[in-house]
């Protein structure tokens, strides 16, 4: 009796191993056909994407077809990165040099220039017909330590910061198209930076400085470049006190820049912005948005492109419906080189183009913006 109930038990585990051997094989077959599915689906969409993107012109067409510039700031060892330089020539008209013309780099010694990286970015640019922004001739950063430790008198500084504009912007006058002549010279406060130019030459550094880099290069544009003054807010009324004021006292001055370095969670308001471009106008000002970003806390998720697709949109869009908007720069155009990362721990995916340069969600908002702009011709 024991060995049958033994015998029947045994069998019943044997049925049922079989069973859900049986089970697990169906299931390996529906996973399989599944994975199947799902990758027909994935090639589908890879193949929708490319057709979307070939339909798509680039960047740089819709822009000079709305009338405006549109780039990126590079640095001159990522243009020998075949894929980097392809990018850049194929969706931009204009670039800022973002590094190789500030003053630590290019004036390293008293007596040494050191022309060779914002000479080939120049050329680059000239030999694929694109303008170039020059950044930046007064800064307080990225200066070399003959500046910094210098302790020069009022006059001496003078001469050296005349010196530098002559030098730098007469190397390349009639080439540079627009200069950001002084960088971050404004508080969030309203209130002057204290910077070694104020301090030894005083508030007239800045009018100095664009009365010499308008006698190094008449034809060249100049601005007045900042971050965290693109809304209404201290630090743009500011901005505008400072240019109203050079403006009212014959200082060359041709622009603005916006810097636009912003994050997912504080984007400035975009009707803010539209009015601060008003009133810019208003004093006969260009503006260029000069830097613009939009970083991620990480890990990005795709809600997170999204929005972030929906910020450049909201932006040029302003930029397209003020005419004297005329250029839209990001500074960089791939999240594989971005200054992000480094400066701001745990963001990053701040740029238009993925890592491995396949556009992101932003840069079709923009063409999209482009397209919508040209149907229906919305210039103020
Ligand atoms: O040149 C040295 C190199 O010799 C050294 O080997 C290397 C090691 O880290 O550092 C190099 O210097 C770096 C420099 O960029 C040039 O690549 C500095 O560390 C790095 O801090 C510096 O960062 C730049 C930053 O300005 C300096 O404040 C960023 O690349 C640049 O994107 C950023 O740009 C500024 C604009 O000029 C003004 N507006 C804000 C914007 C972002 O900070």
């Amino acid at each position: 009796m024991k060995t049958l109930e033994i015998k029947l038990a045994y069998r019943i585990i044997l049925v049922l191993v079989a069973i859900l051997a049986i089970l697990s094989i169906i299931r390996g077959l529906i996973i399989e056909v599944e994975i199947k599915e799902l990758y027909n689906q994935v090639s589908e969409l890879r193949r929708h994407i490319m057709v979307v993107r070939m339909a798509v012109p680039s960047l740089r067409n819709l822009a000079e077809k709305c009338g405006i510039y549109i780039g990126v700031a590079v640095e001159r060892s990522l243009l020998d990165i075949s894929d980097y330089a392809y990018t850049v020539k194929q969706e931009f008209n204009i670039l800022t040099t973002e590094n190789a013309l500030k003053f630590g780099l290019v004036h390293p010694e008293l007596d040494v220039y050191s022309f060779d990286d914002a000479d080939h970015i120049v050329s680059f640019a000239e030999s694929n017909g694109m303008k170039v922004r020059g950044h930046t001739l007064v800064w307080h950063q990225q200066l070399p330590t003959w500046i910094t430790q210098g302790r020069y008198t009022r006059e001496e500084l003078m001469n050296i910061l005349r010196e530098h504009i002559m030098t730098v912007v007469g190397r390349y006058r009639g080439r540079i198209y627009a200069w950001d002549v002084v960088n971050e010279a404004i508080n969030d406060d309203g209130t002057l930076r204290d910077t070694i130019w104020l301090r030894t030459i005083g508030p007239e550094y800045i009018e100095l400085a664009f009365r010499w880099a308008h006698e190094a290069d008449p034809q060249a544009l100049l601005f007045y470049n900042d971050y965290g003054a693109e809304g209404l807010n201290t630090k743009s009324n500011a901005v505008y006190n400072l240019v109203k004021s050079l403006i009212e006292k014959g200082v060359p001055i041709h622009g603005v820049g916006l810097q636009m370095h912003i994050s997912l969670e504080n984007p400035p308001n975009p009707q803010e912005v539209a009015a601060n471009i008003r009133r810019l106008n208003e004093l006969g000002l260009e503006v260029h948005i000069t830097e613009m970003d939009v970083r991620i806390r990480m890990p990005a998720r795709w809600d997170d492109l999204i929005r972030q697709a929906e910020i450049y949109r909201e932006i040029i869009k302003v930029c397209l419906s003020a005419k004297n908007c005329k250029a839209f720069v990001m500074w960089g155009f791939t999240d594989r080189y971005s200054w992000i990362p480094s400066h701001f721990s745990g963001y990053g995916a701040a740029l238009i183009f993925d890592e491995s340069y396949r556009p992101k969600p932003a840069y079709y908002y923009i063409a999209a913006a482009f397209i919508e702009h040209l149907t229906k011709d919305n210039k103020d």
